[in-house]
């Protein structure tokens, strides 16, 4: 590791806050009529966010999980790849599934068919993806172009399911610009009776680029009714903590932060429930997480699939230590599962044990 990275994790690891700066943290979140553990979400990320990974987020911590998004269509057409992408186990519970569409009734009947056969703990509607395919079928961050069209869509999901698990919407803080409409669309959406509202502080034109505009959050909070989880950059358990400090919001929805870093939700929550980061996890451990994690992704979707799906995470895993750039070098480019596991247990036999060494739970 430089010296560099060295140091700002001491400075990291020394800094000490008051808890009860951090607005409401000891309270656990509610959402409708569901009660969370505690207030970091993992978000969805399509083609990262599967099973697997859900699972090893529940195990660091994360008090809910989303699937990937899933097009309502696609699931009245009875599409067994999409049915696929939602399944569940119950250690992920409470998980939100997450659908995407533009038309009320087609999300409608989508959201009933989903409560009766896969029976998830919140309903989540897309109205933040960025991508043309997406827009061109009036779905994701097209709604800020039509705030009302939101509420309509939820209002929709409600009846259709009858009130049987809370109605939640992700979006972004506008489409071209920073402007009303994501103001409209809180409104909207809460006219409606959704419960909750995870907003990703950037615009759609944005994509993922610039810094996240925190200061969106903050003003959504002080204009809802309804739970504001904050998304957007949050890397640390720091800068989770200032973006609860500065936005008041009272969730947080961790992506990018997580990958290869999952047990990033039980930094934050240390952090936040203690006051101080005393957390520290060895590369030893890490890449023991990285080992049952590439074991559970192929168990549960089979060679090669499994193993291809693990390489973008295996690229997160293994870095910032000694020896990572071969190592990847080599495992990403095998498609031999056996000796890819036997060489990832050499190489973490080998790593010196650290005074902080844990088991994965
Ligand atoms: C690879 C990738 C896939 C994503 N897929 C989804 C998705 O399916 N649904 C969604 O609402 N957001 C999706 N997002 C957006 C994230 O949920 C999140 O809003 C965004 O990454 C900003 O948060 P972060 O800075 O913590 O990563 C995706 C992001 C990435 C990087």
């Amino acid at each position: 590791m430089d010296e560099a990275v060295d140091e700002s994790r001491a400075n990291a690891c020394q800094s000490t806050i008051s808890v009860s700066n951090v607005p409401h943290f000891e309270a656990p979140l509610e959402i409708g009529n569901l009660k969370l553990s505690g207030r970091l979400l993992l978000a969805p990320m399509a083609g990262y966010t599967d099973t697997a990974f859900r699972q090893i987020a529940k195990q660091f911590g994360a008090a809910m999980v989303v699937t990937e998004m899933v097009s309502a269509r696609a699931l009245l057409e009875a599409n067994p790849k999409t049915y696929q992408l939602l399944s569940f186990t119950e250690l992920e519970r409470p998980i939100g599934v997450q659908l995407f569409g533009g038309d009320p009734e087609v999300m409608g009947e989508a959201s009933k068919k989903v409560m009766d056969q896969i029976h998830p703990d919140v309903l989540d509607v897309n109205f933040g993806c960025p991508v043309g395919k997406i827009l061109k079928c009036d779905a994701g961050a097209s709604v800020l172009k039509e705030p009302q069209r939101a509420g309509k869509i939820v209002k929709a999901m409600i009846q259709a399911t009858q009130n049987q698990v809370p109605v939640t919407v992700k979006t972004r803080a506008g489409f071209d610009k920073f402007d009303n409409a994501v103001f409209e669309v809180l409104q909207s959406v809460q006219e409606a009776g959704a419960s909750a509202l995870t907003i990703h502080a950037r615009t759609r034109n944005q994509m993922f680029e610039g810094q996240a505009n925190w200061d969106i959050i903050a003003k959504l909070k002080q204009q809802s009714r309804i739970p504001i989880i904050g998304n957007g950059d949050v890397q640390s358990a720091q800068n989770a903590y200032r973006l609860f400090q500065e936005t008041h919001c009272d969730g947080i929805m961790i992506g990018r932060g997580s990958m290869g870093n999952p047990w990033i939700f039980k930094e934050i929550n240390e952090y936040l429930e203690k006051g101080v980061c005393q957390f520290e996890i060895s590369k030893k451990f890490q890449l023991n997480v990285a080992l049952s994690h590439l074991k559970s992704a192929v168990q549960i979707k089979g060679m090669p699939m499994g193993l291809m799906e693990m390489r973008k995470h295996l690229t997160h895993y293994l870095r910032g230590f000694q020896g990572a750039r071969e190592l990847r070098q080599s495992i990403l480019t095998s498609m031999d599962l056996h000796w890819i596991i036997q060489t990832l247990e050499q190489f973490i036999e080998k790593m010196p044990d650290h005074q902080f060494e844990e088991t994965l739970c």
